[in-house]
Order: C-alpha cells, then sequence, then structure tokens
C-alpha cells in the first residue's frame, strides 16, 4: 500500500512537470505500460493472501484508472497547447515577398531542335517520330540497303542482344514465326521516312529529328549517339531545285547571318547513299567565306518508294538528313560534340536565356 501511494505521489509529480508531448508517452510506458511499476504490483498479487490480494487489488486497480484518467487529461491538454503554439508561430504571412526559384534552361540540343522544328513547320514540314531500337528491316533493308551490301558499312551498328530469337531454343513450331526479332539501335534517322511512307499517302513534307547511335570511336566531332534530323518531301512535282532552296532558306533562318554579313549559301556535291538517286553531299558556306559539309541528301530512290506501297511513277521527292548535334555546335561555337552529354552544369549554364 505504501508503494502504491508513492506511485501515485511520484506520477502526479511528473506529470506535472512535463511540457513535452513525448516525455508524457515515456511516462505512461513507465508506470502503465506492460512492464511498468503498476503493472507489476498487479502482477505480482498472485503471490498474496486473500484478503491481501483483495485490498491491494482494489487499491491497485483504483489508482490504476486515476492514473489513466490524469494521463488521458494532461495528454489532451498538452495537444491543444501544441496546437496553440504552432498556429501561433507557424502561421504564414501571406504577405511577405516570395523566394525566387533558380532558373533552369532547356539543354543547347533541345533548344537547337526546338528551332530547327519551329524553321520547318513554317515552311509546312510535318513532325514525324519513330522508335530508337529498330528492326533491320527498317533501318537497313527497306532503305535500299541489303544485309550482303558493302553499303552497310556506313553505318557502325549497335545491335541489341536478341531475346529468344535462336529458332533452337523457341517452342516446337514457332520458330520462323515469330518476325525478325534482331534489334538494332538506329544508326540514322532516315527509318522513320520509311514509317511515314508507309502509313500516309503523299504528298507529305516532313521532318524527323531524333537520337541515333553508332558503334564508333569518339572525338571531338564523333560521338556514339547524337541527334539527326531527317527531311522528307514527297509530291507530283518535287525536285533538286525545290530541296536546295528549301535547304538553303533552313540554314538562313538557323545561323541568321546579320546584317552587313553574307547570306549562307549552299552547293551540291555528287555522293552516293542507297536511299538515293541522285545523291549529294551539302556544303555550306558561311560567314567566314569556306566550304563545309553539313548534309546529306538526295532524291528518293525509286526502289524506296516501292518498298513502301508508293509508285515512283506517280510520286518523287527529296530527302536529306544531317547532324543537330553539328547545327548546334556550329551556331554556338562548341568545340567538342562530346560536351553536350557530359552534363557539366557550367557548360549548361551558359546557354540559360540564351
Ligand atoms: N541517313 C544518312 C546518314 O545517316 C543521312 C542522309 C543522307 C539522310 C541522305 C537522307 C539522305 O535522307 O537523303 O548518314
Amino acid at each position: 500500500m505504501e508503494e502504491l501511494k508513492k506511485i501515485r505521489k511520484h506520477f502526479e509529480k511528473k506529470l506535472k512537470e512535463i511540457v513535452d508531448p513525448k516525455v508524457l508517452e515515456t511516462l505512461e510506458v513507465e508506470y502503465l505500460g506492460r512492464k511498468g511499476k503498476l503493472t507489476q504490483i498487479l502482477r505480482s498479487l498472485k503471490n498474496r493472501t486473500g484478503a491481501e490480494r483483495r485490498k491491494i487489488g482494489k487499491a491497485a486497480n483504483e489508482l490504476k484508472e486515476r492514473l489513466e484518467r490524469l494521463f488521458a487529461v494532461a495528454k489532451k491538454d498538452l495537444e491543444t497547447k501544441h496546437l496553440e503554439r504552432s498556429l501561433r508561430e507557424e502561421r504564414i504571412d501571406v504577405t511577405a515577398p516570395g523566394h525566387s526559384m533558380p532558373v533552369g534552361g532547356v539543354h543547347p540540343l533541345t533548344k537547337a531542335a526546338r528551332e530547327v522544328i519551329d524553321i520547318f513547320g513554317r515552311m509546312g514540314f510535318a513532325v514525324a517520330e519513330g522508335p530508337e531500337a529498330e528492326t533491320e528491316r527498317y533501318n537497313f533493308d527497306a532503305l535500299n540497303i541489303p544485309a550482303d551490301h558493302p553499303a552497310r558499312e556506313m553505318w557502325d551498328t549497335l545491335w541489341l542482344k536478341p531475346e529468344r530469337t535462336n529458332p533452337k531454343s523457341m517452342p516446337a513450331g514457332l520458330a520462323g514465326k515469330i518476325r525478325n526479332p534482331k534489334l538494332l539501335m538506329r544508326t540514322h534517322t532516315s527509318p522513320v521516312q520509311i514509317r511515314f511512307m508507309e502509313t500516309h499517302r503523299p504528298p507529305f513534307k516532313i521532318i524527323s529529328p531524333g537520337r541515333v547511335f553508332r558503334h564508333e570511336a569518339t572525338d571531338a566531332s564523333h560521338d556514339i549517339q547524337f541527334w539527326q534530323l531527317e527531311g522528307l518531301a514527297i509530291g507530283r512535282e518535287v525536285s533538286v531545285a525545290n530541296l536546295k532552296w528549301t535547304l538553303e532558306s533552313f540554314f538562313n533562318q538557323f545561323f541568321q547571318p546579320k546584317a552587313g554579313e553574307l547570306a549562307v549559301e549552299i552547293r551540291l556535291r555528287p555522293s552516293y547513299f542507297p536511299f538515293t538517286e541522285p545523291s549529294f553531299e551539302v556544303d555550306m558556306r558561311g560567314g567566314d567565306g569556306d566550304w563545309m559539309e553539313i548534309a546529306g541528301a538526295g532524291m528518293v530512290h525509286p526502289q524506296v518508294l516501292r518498298n513502301c506501297g508508293i509508285d515512283p511513277n506517280l510520286w518523287q521527292g527529296f530527302a536529306f538528313g544531317m547532324g543537330i548535334d553539328r547545327l548546334a555546335m556550329l551556331k554556338y561555337k562548341i568545340p567538342d560534340i562530346r560536351l553536350f552529354r557530359e552534363n557539366d552544369i557550367k557548360f549548361l549554364k551558359q546557354f540559360i536565356g540564351k
């Protein structure tokens, strides 16, 4: 009974001192918890005689109820106080001036790509897209580059590990039925031409900006990953002259020669691509008067049109391809293509707001 009195005194004294709800919880554990002081007394009752057990048991149970009640009241009290305090102290001053957020910027390649899309958009070109992981058919065959043709060596290809393509490991009867699942990372954006021509009726004019991949050694002007811009225009009478005008007009808008500078000029040099006939390298002459190679282009090969179900006797057109990284390097005077993918914040910050 003495012990019970002590417990009560101590509990009530401590309770008055507590201001922190967490400390309050430890007090509850200490006295009323499973290993608490009062619980221990209640448990030890079984060792007592009948009369003693009834007497102490009654007192202990009463004390338990009392402590629980006191605890509940104190808890509620503290919670109210706590809430009042946070309402008072954490009030938000809606009239205070805001904090400014650091301003980010778009990646220079994104910037260049958006400008390209804008300029071609004004010339009536729609944007088409295709997958980055392609089949051999779209990346090569349909573009008139058969498997055993030396022209395939123009593109060093990254092949994806085939998944369940070994006919021996396929369930009986399935071998040969699953359509060529051999995938590669597209080496150029030209497969988008095929995908678009297969699913649309001419006339049309599209561009396709996108990432391409090459299995190559890297240096200041080569990366295993870069962006290309594909262009395609098919109509009844689309000509090389239309190609030349389109590219010249694009370069002049993209590079925007200042007053006093020469307009950008281009020239076409005979070249070879399996998917165009005739084919050209496109050279550009900018402000400094030097010619430099900037794009590949040509008139879409009749076989490519046929591969897509378009009659080459009715339709013809031009196509071109160029590197968006290269365009951005020239425009922003970036000396190394690898800078685009290093994500060095000092490099990227230069383009904010530009
Ligand atoms: N696909 C070519 C390459 O990656 C670039 C190209 C050249 C695209 C001529 C064209 C074209 O559409 O007509 O090297």
